[in-house]
């Protein structure tokens, strides 16, 4: 595991199990969205679950660092350890890794684009990336992929409560009230050494196999 906030990533289970939907026994499941066009069609050299790029000159990604602490559940509520988990987003321009996204020569080299994460023995997992930029038609969000036993269980995105974008989404508002709630993160900011940074916990909630 990287060195960033392990303390919180340890914490954060408790917080998502009570957090997670409970419907007649069982809990309600992750909504599925659409793939969207940027999944990266050239897999960047690092995969890791942290997106930002520091040396010892300091942080050299743009943007508001996000921390993503989550867990991975099915619905009867049982953690599931050894899933994986990825994560593809915009950088701070608006501009994925994707080798067809628009404006690719401006995206920020620093930003990873892409992560992956394993779940532990709790079901637990873990990002440290950026804040998405705004891209054209879109509202902030993030993608989020599920694989199981290397067979996909979940694609979906994350919204940010409260963004000014996602009343004008037409993705986000396919979803009802009870799905979009589901989907949405309410990042809590905090403080870091490099200034304001944000931190955000859900559970992530898939079919019973
Ligand atoms: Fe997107």
């Amino acid at each position: 595991m990287t060195k960033f906030d392990r303390r919180k990533f340890l914490a954060a289970a408790p917080t998502l199990a009570l957090s997670a939907p409970v419907l007649a026994g069982t809990i309600a499941t992750t909504p599925k969205q659409i793939e969207g066009p940027f999944y990266p069609d050239e897999l960047p050299l690092d995969q890791d679950n942290d997106l930002i790029c520091e040396d010892a000159t300091g942080l050299k990604t743009q943007g508001q660092i996000l921390h993503m602490y989550g867990a991975v559940f099915n619905e009867n509520a049982k953690p599931l350890s050894a899933v994986v988990v990825e994560i593809w987003q915009a950088d701070n321009y608006g501009i994925y890794i994707h080798t067809e996204t628009p404006n690719r020569e401006d995206r920020d080299p620093y930003f990873q684009g892409f992560g992956r994460c394993m779940t532990d023995k709790h079901g637990r997992f873990m990002f440290r990336t950026v804040m998405p930029g705004l891209y054209e038609g879109r509202t902030q969000h993030v993608h989020l992929k599920v694989k199981q036993e290397s067979e996909e269980v979940l694609v979906t995105q994350l919204y940010f409560a409260g963004h000014h974008g996602n009343k004008d989404d037409g993705v986000f508002n396919m979803l009802s009230a009870a799905e979009k709630e589901r989907l949405t993160l309410y990042p809590i900011p905090f403080d870091t050494p490099y200034g304001t940074a944000y931190e955000a916990h859900f559970p992530v909630v898939i079919p019973a196999s």
